[in-house]
């Protein structure tokens, strides 16, 4: 069967095409034929080794990814041939408060991951696909997908009518911006390009700010909110400080990833007591949260936004793309092609 592999800290040349041998199942595991997989950021740091906790040897990379049960080995009781699943980012965190436990293993990171013909794993990293989407769109919900649910919904806590703040135009702030259109938000939407925020537009953004031609952006977001309720900080180093001005008394600033940069920043203690803002950090989210994303997806009819869609041996150039910066939400793998 036809695969990937890569070792943490390889660049992109390290990602090798392999040819695996099928092994038995054990019990409680399914074997998914892999339809698409999803490439995220993270999937670029495990390949550059800025990644936390790498095994050091390689392995089958990315979290996303969308297929049908070919196979259940004993005591599967959640899924039957013919049951068309996506993966849980977190395997072991199936519900409730994360611990180091639940989140110690990940698919592609510390264990084989979506870019390959077949994957075996325990069903408890499994959630049936969302019936409205292909396999494709489906393959984007566990890492974007999930991480701006628990962003707005669980961590952001947002409330009916609250004002959102999404940074840039990658999967996952366009993931949040789909999700809270779809739940009545107010959405203000930053990228570096113009073209980029009137395609936000399209897909309902309230406001949108270029924070290249905008650089103190969070002084537009105070004109046109008087404070965000929730900001989707996925900028990090370049951003947070600016992030925090830019939310509201009582907001919260969800602290999600460092895409300009993961280096310290400085933050003066005033900045969050007088307005009583919240600091939260997050990851991705659990089974029952992307059970929770799945439903919503069907009810609400949303497609998220593919820019992409690579061939299997397109693979490494599909990494290249997502590390160009130039995609509008998400680049994707068809497996099968
Ligand atoms: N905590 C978690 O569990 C979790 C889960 C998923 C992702 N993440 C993290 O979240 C971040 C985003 O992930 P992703 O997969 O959505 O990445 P992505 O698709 O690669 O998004 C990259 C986008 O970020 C925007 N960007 C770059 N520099 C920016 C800046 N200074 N200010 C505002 N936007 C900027 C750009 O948008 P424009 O081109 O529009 O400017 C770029 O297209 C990454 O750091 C990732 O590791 C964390």
């Amino acid at each position: 069967m036809k695969a990937y592999q890569i070792q943490a800290g390889t660049g992109i040349a390290g990602l090798k095409r392999v040819e695996r041998v099928s092994r038995a199942l054990e019990a409680g595991e399914i074997r998914v034929r892999v339809s698409a997989a999803a490439l995220n950021y993270r999937d670029l740091s495990f390949a550059k080794g800025q990644f936390y906790n790498p095994p050091g040897y390689p392995l089958v990379p990315l979290v996303d990814g969308c297929g049908d049960v070919v196979a259940v080995g004993p005591a599967v009781t959640r899924f039957k041939e013919g049951d068309r699943v996506i993966t849980s980012y977190y395997p072991r965190w199936i519900d409730g408060a994360l611990s180091s436990a639940k989140t110690a293993v990940s698919f592609g990171a510390q264990i084989d991951g979506t870019l390959t013909e077949e994957l075996v794993a325990n069903e408890d990293g499994f959630v049936l696909a969302p019936n409205s989407l292909d396999a494709i769109a489906a393959a984007t919900l566990p890492c974007a997908g999930v991480t701006a649910w628990n962003a707005l919904f669980v961590a952001g806590a947002v409330k009916p009518g609250a004002s959102v703040l999404l940074l840039g135009t990658g999967g996952v702030s366009l993931w949040a911006l789909q999700l809270a259109k779809a739940a009545g938000l107010f959405t203000i939407v930053t990228s570096s390009q113009d073209e980029k925020l009137e395609r936000v537009r399209s897909l309902g953004a309230d406001a949108t700010i270029n924070y290249r031609t905008t650089p103190e952006w969070q002084d537009e977001v105070l004109r046109l909110t008087g404070g965000v309720d929730v900001v989707v900080e996925v900028g990090g180093e370049g951003t947070l400080a600016r992030s925090l001005k830019a939310a509201g008394a009582g907001g919260t600033i969800v602290v999600i990833g460092r895409v300009s940069g993961g280096g310290g920043v400085s933050i003066e203690p005033g900045a969050l007591i007088g307005g009583a803002k919240r600091l939260v950090g997050m990851t991705a989210g659990s089974r029952a949260m992307l059970e929770q994303l799945v439903r919503f997806v069907d009810v609400n009819k949303i497609t998220p936004t593919v820019d992409r869609v690579f061939s299997f041996d397109e693979a490494p150039s599909a990494y290249e793309y997502l590390e160009g910066g130039r995609h509008f939400g998400k680049v994707a793998v068809d497996v099968r092609a």
